[in-house]
C-alpha cells in the first residue's frame, strides 16, 4: 500500500473504496461517541504555505479524535516566511512528527519532499491536486447514491486543482465525468491525457448545459484559486455563464446533487439559493473532510 496521500490516481479502486468504507465507519463511532483512538501518542505535522479553514480544522480536530496531536505551521509564522525552503522545513518536520500534512503551491515540490521523507505525506492542497476533498466529495455521494461508478458527474468552472483531482477520480472509479470549461480553462493537459489514455469516461466542452444535461452530481469552484487573485477581473469576464444557477440545475437530473468544496464566491460560480437550495449537500461535504481525512490518516499512520 502507498505511505503517502498525493494524488487519487496513485491509489487502486480497493485501496480508495477501502477507505471510504473506513470512512463510514469512523463516522459512526464518532457520531455514537464510541472511542476510536487508532493514532493514540502519534504527532501529525501540518505545513500550510497558503490559507484554510476547512483543511486545517479537520485535519486537526481528526487527529484529536484519535486519539493523536497536530501541530501547525504556516509559513507566515515560521522560518519559511523567510525563505528556509519548504523541503528543509518539512524534513526537519518528519523527524519530530509521525506524518506530515502539506498545502503549498507546486505539486512538483511535495512530490521530491515525499521521496525524501520517511513518515507519510499527504497532500492538502496544491496548484495541481485536492485528493482529500475529492474523496470528500465521492463520501458525501455516497450518503445519498448507492453505486458511485453509475452516476454522471459534472463539473462546471475553473479546470484546476480541483477538476484535476475529479478526473483522477473518474479514471479509478470508472464514471462518465463531463468537464466544461471556458476556452483556455481546461484542466492539466497531462492529467487529461493520463486520464484517456487510461479509458476514463471524460468529456471536455465549452458549453456548462451540455454538460450538465441530465447529470447527477453538478460540482463547480472558485474562478481564481488561491495564488491567482490578480487574475480574478479577468477570469470574472472569461467565466460568465460558467455559473451553477437554478437554470442550470434545471439541465440537470431533477434530484441531481450539487456540490462546492467552499469557500464560495456567492453571486459568481454558484448562485446563493442553489447553495441554500435544497439538491445542495455542499456543508455536508465540509463535515465529511473530517471523516475522511481520519480514515486517510489512519490508514497511512496506523503502526
Ligand atoms: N475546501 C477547502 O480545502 O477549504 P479550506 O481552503 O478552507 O481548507
Ligand atoms: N481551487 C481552490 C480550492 C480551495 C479549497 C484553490 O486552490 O484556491
Amino acid at each position: 500500500m502507498n505511505k503517502d496521500f498525493l494524488a487519487l490516481s496513485d491509489w487502486t479502486l480497493d485501496d480508495l473504496e477501502a477507505i471510504l468504507a473506513l470512512t463510514r465507519e469512523l463516522k459512526e463511532k464518532q457520531k455514537e461517541g464510541t472511542p476510536h483512538k487508532l493514532l493514540e501518542g502519534q504527532t501529525l505535522g501540518m505545513i500550510f504555505e497558503k490559507s484554510s479553514t476547512r483543511t486545517r480544522v479537520s485535519f486537526e480536530v481528526g487527529m484529536f479524535q484519535l486519539g493523536g496531536h497536530a501541530l501547525f505551521l504556516h509559513s507566515g509564522t515560521t522560518q519559511m516566511g523567510r525563505g528556509e525552503p519548504i523541503k528543509d522545513t518539512a524534513r526537519v518536520m518528519a523527524r519530530y512528527c509521525d506524518g506530515i500534512i502539506i498545502r503549498t503551491y507546486s505539486h512538483q515540490a511535495v512530490e521530491e519532499f515525499a521521496e525524501l521523507c520517511y513518515v507519510p505525506v499527504i497532500n492538502g492542497l496544491t496548484d495541481l491536486y485536492h485528493p482529500c476533498q475529492v474523496m470528500a466529495d465521492l463520501f458525501t455521494v455516497s450518503e445519498h447514491r448507492e453505486n458511485l461508478r453509475d452516476l454522471t458527474y459534472c463539473w462546471v468552472g475553473d479546470g484546476n486543482n480541483m477538476a484535476n483531482s475529479w478526473i483522477n477520480a473518474a479514471t479509478v472509479f470508472g464514471f462518465e465525468l463531463r468537464v466544461a470549461t471556458p476556452k483556455g480553462y481546461e484542466p492539466d493537459s497531462a492529467v487529461v491525457a493520463r486520464a484517456q489514455q487510461a479509458g476514463a469516461q471524460l468529456i471536455l466542452t465549452n458549453d456548462p448545459r451540455e454538460a450538465a444535461s441530465g447529470a447527477d452530481v453538478l460540482n463547480t469552484d472558485v474562478w481564481a484559486s488561491m495564488g491567482q487573485e490578480q487574475e480574478q477581473q479577468e477570469r470574472a469576464q472569461a467565466f460568465s455563464g460558467f455559473q451553477i444557477n437554478s437554470e442550470l440545475l434545471k439541465a440537470a437530473a431533477a434530484d441531481a446533487l450539487v456540490m462546492h468544496c467552499l469557500p464560495a464566491h456567492r453571486g459568481e460560480e454558484i448562485t446563493d439559493d442553489v447553495i441554500e437550495g435544497p439538491n445542495s449537500i455542499i456543508f455536508d461535504e465540509a463535515e465529511n473532510r473530517l471523516h475522511v481525512q481520519k480514515a486517510i490518516l489512519a490508514t497511512l499512520m496506523t503502526r
